[in-house]
């Protein structure tokens, strides 16, 4: 039995100072996406987070649609970092994920380029960032992520082969209390960090699974394909084509061939 969220039991002594401590949740919904955004126009605290149990159009990256059926974790975070950081907030994301699913489940997740979050090769969680941004001055950034919690692949054929969650991970129902609540901690713990002027991309280039590989690269509607030979400071792959040239990746998708 999956317990059930509310906004009280997420904040209730979370050991953040903003992050987390203004949370709206709803039962079901479009889109935390679009509600934070109403939100962070409207001028909600920092760190505020909508969370959901449900999504009935939920945002992918790209365009595509997030499957988003109850049982999950489907939140977004506000916050108004300067435009410096916003490279590294894709960064941030996908590591607090990885450190959170680690605390709360013992399981060892990996990133794949740019901030899909993998278990045992397949997706458990996907990240989507969107910045309101006007010359210098960021409105507004919500991180938006949704983590496959207590999904069944086997409902959901049509993503079984590339998906997985962490309760067919590990045989169990998964409390999503738990992992949201470290989360909150971690991506507070990370943002203060960054702010105070240390670096996470090490860390987030080291957990790469992408890094070393055959890919596929995406970008717009152009396809490369080379070897991922690194990714640079602002978070950009560098691939290496079989002519021996580099490309530089700054947004899109990968897909591993080996
Ligand atoms: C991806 O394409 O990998 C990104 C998926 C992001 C999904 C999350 S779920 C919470 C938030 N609300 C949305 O509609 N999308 C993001």
């Amino acid at each position: 039995m999956v317990e059930s969220l509310s906004a009280a039991s997420i904040s209730r002594d979370l050991e953040t100072c903003f992050v987390g401590q203004r949370v709206l949740y709803y039962p079901s919904l479009t889109s935390t996406m679009e509600v934070a955004r109403r939100e962070a126009r409207q001028g909600a605290v920092a760190g505020t987070v909508i969370v959901a149990d449900e999504q009935t159009v939920g945002k992918g990256r790209l365009k595509r649609t997030w499957l988003s059926p109850g049982g999950n974790i489907a939140l977004s975070i506000i916050l108004y970092p300067s435009l410096a950081y916003l490279p590294s907030l894709i960064m941030l994301a996908s590591l607090a994920v990885v450190h959170s699913i680690g605390a709360a489940t013992g399981l060892k997740a990996q990133i794949k380029w740019p901030n899909d979050v993998l278990i045992n090769g397949r997706k458990v969680c996907g990240i989507l960032i969107e910045s309101d941004v006007q010359g210098n001055t960021v409105n507004y950034t919500i991180i938006g992520i949704g983590i496959n919690v207590n999904l069944r692949l086997a409902d959901f054929p049509e993503i079984q082969p590339i998906a997985t969650s962490l309760s067919d991970e590990l045989g169990r129902d998964v409390s999503r209390l738990s992992v949201i609540r470290c989360l909150l901690v971690e991506i507070e713990r990370l943002y203060l960090a960054l702010l105070a002027g240390g670096s996470i991309y090490e860390e987030w280039r080291d957990i790469l699974v992408t890094l070393g590989k055959r890919v596929r690269a995406t970008t717009g509607e152009t396809v490369y394909e080379g070897v991922a030979e690194s990714v640079a400071r602002d978070g950009s792959l560098l691939l290496r084509g079989s002519d021996g040239r580099l490309t530089r990746i700054v947004a899109g998708d990968v897909t591993l061939r080996d």
